[in-house]
């Protein structure tokens, strides 16, 4: 398993600093340690106690300060980082490290550190649109300095326009796009995720229970290893990953179409959705009303079989890698080697859904992989995020030549 990756976060004086607490919870809900430096002006728009707690680790601010030094001091703090966000960026600090400054704690952190710079500026649009902080920019752009937004929309000062801070998810995604080893590139990967809508009537359909968080923290974790990505997503109100195509389908017949479509071009294929295996026989096109089942009481529906996507899928393989998911609420493992055998994929990945903690609507998940061989590998209680990094690492082991 990885050691979680160190975040410096620098805080410049700007109003966005208030979102900061946010960042940083966004950062360790993606399993990272987090430490948190400010400037003299930031700690005007956020308490350094509220980066404190929420960081779990103390807080930077004073270069000078003999007992601030002494805990962690500034060139240990750039050693430390694996990666530096600075946020929010005011114009000042922008320009003071175009021009090589160490005149206060964060300056001299971000001249010292040799880790990557991924930096997120706010600040009136008049100021981001000025000749200087373009050229600084250009500056900084030029020495390998990552940059995410500003967004355009309402600023705090009154004025319309770019100059917003980009929000903590989207920052907390940057980050982890720049961790990302960049080892998918060229691979066009195949998603599926959330389940598939039978309809019944025309207001009535059977699904079953998945969030799809699963199968987008795949399909995330794809892009951000350079690859291309489709996600081919069933009922969900999940956000598109940055950088990912979806494609909405409906029903499983919908779905196996979709794949269908997308399947040739694709080298990698994983199947997290859940699939109706059943589907009414015939969907009446009215409402069913109650009145016509009046003095029986029942609704008797006739179901036929769906076809199952990943196993025909699989027949086809060539030299794809193909992934499913098997979710069990017992007999977990006797299940997943069965279907691994049945479907005829390269790897299941079995979850139990009678925990609590992990499988549905949940942010974290305890998986098995049942290998082909027999082996089985017991994973963690993990965020959705690290079992994909898990998954690709394997994934990527297997498509490497031998
Ligand atoms: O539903 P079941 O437990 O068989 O699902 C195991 C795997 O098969 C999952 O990866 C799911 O996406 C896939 N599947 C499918 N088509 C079906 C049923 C399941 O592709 N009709």
């Amino acid at each position: 398993m990885k050691d979680p990756r160190r975040i410096l976060l620098v805080v410049s004086g700007g109003i966005a600093a208030y979102k900061t607490p946010e960042i940083v919870r966004g950062l360790r809900r993606a399993g990272h340690d987090v430490r948190c430096a400010l400037s003299t002006e930031a700690s005007r728009f956020v308490a350094p106690l509220s980066l404190q707690a929420v960081s779990g680790n103390s807080v930077r601010q004073d270069l000078f300060d003999p007992g601030e030094e002494g805990e962690i001091d500034h060139i240990g703090l750039a050693d430390w980082a694996d990666v530096v966000l600075v946020a929010p960026c005011t114009a000042n600090l922008m320009a003071k490290m175009a021009h090589g400054h160490a005149d206060d704690l964060v300056t001299a952190v971000l001249l010292a550190t040799r880790a990557p710079i991924l930096v997120a500026p706010a600040m009136n649009v008049n100021m981001w649109e000025h000749p200087a902080t373009r050229a600084n920019l250009e500056i900084l752009g030029t020495r390998g300095i990552h940059f995410v937004g500003p967004e355009a929309g309402e600023l705090a000062c009154g004025w319309e326009g770019q100059g917003r801070m980009s929000d903590p998810a989207v920052l907390v995604e940057a980050v982890d796009s720049l961790l990302a080893p960049k080892t998918l590139i060229g691979e066009c990967v195949l998603v599926t995720a959330g389940g598939t809508v039978e309809p019944i009537d025309a207001v009535r359909a059977i699904t079953n229970r998945s969030s799809g968080k699963m199968g987008f923290a795949i399909a995330a974790e794809a892009q951000r290893r350079g690859a291309d990505v489709v996600l081919i997503a069933g009922v969900t109100n999940l956000p598109t990953p940055i950088g990912v195509r979806r494609v909405d389908v409906g029903s499983a017949i919908e779905m196996r179409d979709a794949v269908f479509v997308e399947f040739e071009q694709s080298s990698i294929v994983i199947k997290a959705a859940a699939v109706a295996d059943f589907r009414p026989a015939e969907a009446i096109e009215r409402k069913i009303k109650k009145e016509e089942l009046a003095g029986e009481g029942r609704l008797q529906l006739e179901f036929v079989q769906n076809p199952d996507i990943l196993a025909d899928i699989s027949a086809r393989k060539g030299d794809r890698t193909i992934v499913g998911f098997a979710a069990e609420s017992h007999d977990v493992i006797a299940g997943a080697k069965r279907k691994l055998l049945l479907k005829g994929c390269d790897l299941m990945v079995a979850n139990d859904i009678s925990r609590i903690d992990s499988g549905f609507d949940v942010d974290e998940n305890a998986v098995h992989f049942v290998w082909p061989s027999g082996e089985v590998e017991a994973l963690s209680l993990l965020p959705k995020s690290g079992v994909s990094r898990e998954l690709f690492d394997r994934i990527e082991k297997l498509r490497a030549p031998q």
